[in-house]
């Protein structure tokens, strides 16, 4: 039993490969109960993937290794069902595009009440009061009367809130959402991002947030994890990532982001593109984009290791603290307000 650890789920050497290609090269993390992490990194560098596999949602040609923990007991590996009750009680997941989780031809209501009564037993009206119970709490206008609708129905923003209440009919220990907001306006971003901090403030649950918006991290995450190339680079709390990444991939990801206001500046883009697994460069995989890089780095990969400050880094030649101390970013600041 895991009663010891206050880990809600912990992963250990998880890796993937489709057809013989290693794209996930040993993940090793944890998420605490109740906290909200994020996972940010560029397009194709694992994020999606290491939540898919750690819930068994990988298509069966995806060669998965590795432990999968919850609450101490081992979960990967398990049968169908027992990823499925996982899934849907415990760990549930929510994606960008919500019609991946709505069944258009459904009303919204029974699909909500059928999630209830699979993962709670609640049936008949004791799940329509609880269903529209759920639609409230994710900010649905009028449930009662939208109950009967099919998710066409609905815009783009209401049908994220309807995932949402979906995923939370199972009432999770953790919800895993991955990139909720990318497909909607910014005005309907912010609202999304509101609804996942009041949910878990309400709930306790906790939440892994997958995006690129690293200004949505910040507002939703007190620890952040950064992953290139199928690796974990840096993980710490939100304000040491923010004030003063030593990663030299984390502070590019920093560099690029706009700033909100003062003069404006170029932004610097991180030159280079995110390799393909299949060739993936020797040594420390950011190398040959990396403008701190020496002979060593291109040779030996670092190993993630834990610093005094309690963050975990996998670099040889790490950004120096004290020259981000004197200068901590105004984007930073800004985002930590
Ligand atoms: N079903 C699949 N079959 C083959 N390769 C895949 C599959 N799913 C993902 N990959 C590969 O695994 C790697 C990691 O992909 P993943 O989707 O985890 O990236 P990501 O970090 O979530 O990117 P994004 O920000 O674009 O969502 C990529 O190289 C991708 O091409
Ligand atoms: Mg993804």
């Amino acid at each position: 039993m895991g009663a010891a650890s206050s880990n809600l789920v912990e992963l250990r050497d998880l890796k993937v490969a489709f057809d013989g290609v290693q794209v996930l090269h040993g993940i090793n993390l944890d998420v605490r109960r109740g906290e909200a992490l994020g996972l940010v990194g560029e397009s194709g560098c694992g994020k999606s993937v290491t939540w898919l596999a750690a819930l068994g949602l990988l298509p069966g040609k995806a060669s998965v290794t590795g432990s999968v923990r919850l609450q101490g007991h081992e979960i990967s590996g398990g049968t169908r069902e027992s990823f499925e009750r996982v899934r849907g009680g415990r760990i549930a997941m929510i994606f960008q595009d919500p019609s991946s989780s709505l069944n258009p031809v459904l009303r919204i209501g029974r699909q909500i009440t059928e999630a209830l009564a699979i993962h709670r037993g609640l049936k008949g009206e004791a799940g329509k009061a609880e269903a529209l119970r759920l639609l409230d709490m994710v900010g649905i206008p009028d449930p009662r009367r939208r109950f009967d609708l099919y998710p066409h129905e609905f815009s783009g923003g209401q049908c994220q809130r309807l995932m949402i209440a979906m995923a939370l009919a199972g009432e999770p220990d953790l919800l895993v959402a991955d990139e909720p907001t990318t497909a909607l306006d910014a005005t309907i971003q912010a609202q999304i991002l509101d609804l996942l901090i009041q949910l878990r403030a309400e709930t306790g649950m906790a939440t892994v947030f997958i995006s690129h918006d690293l200004g949505a991290v910040s507002q939703v995450c007190e620890r952040v994890c950064v992953m290139y190339a199928g690796r974990i680079v840096e993980e710490g709390t939100t304000a040491q990532l923010f004030s003063e990444p030593r990663h030299p991939y984390t502070r590019g990801l920093f560099d690029a982001i706009p700033r909100i206001d003062g003069p404006r500046q170029r932004l610097i883009p991180i030159p280079g593109t995110v390799p393909n697994p299949k060739h993936l460069p020797e040594g420390c995989a950011f190398s040959p984009r990396c403008s701190r890089a020496v002979e060593a780095c291109r040779s030996e990969r670092p190993p993630l290791l834990s610093l005094s400050d309690g963050r975990q880094l996998a670099c040889t030649r790490p950004v120096p603290a004290e020259e981000r101390a004197g200068t901590k970013s105004k984007v930073a600041e800004e985002m930590l307000q």
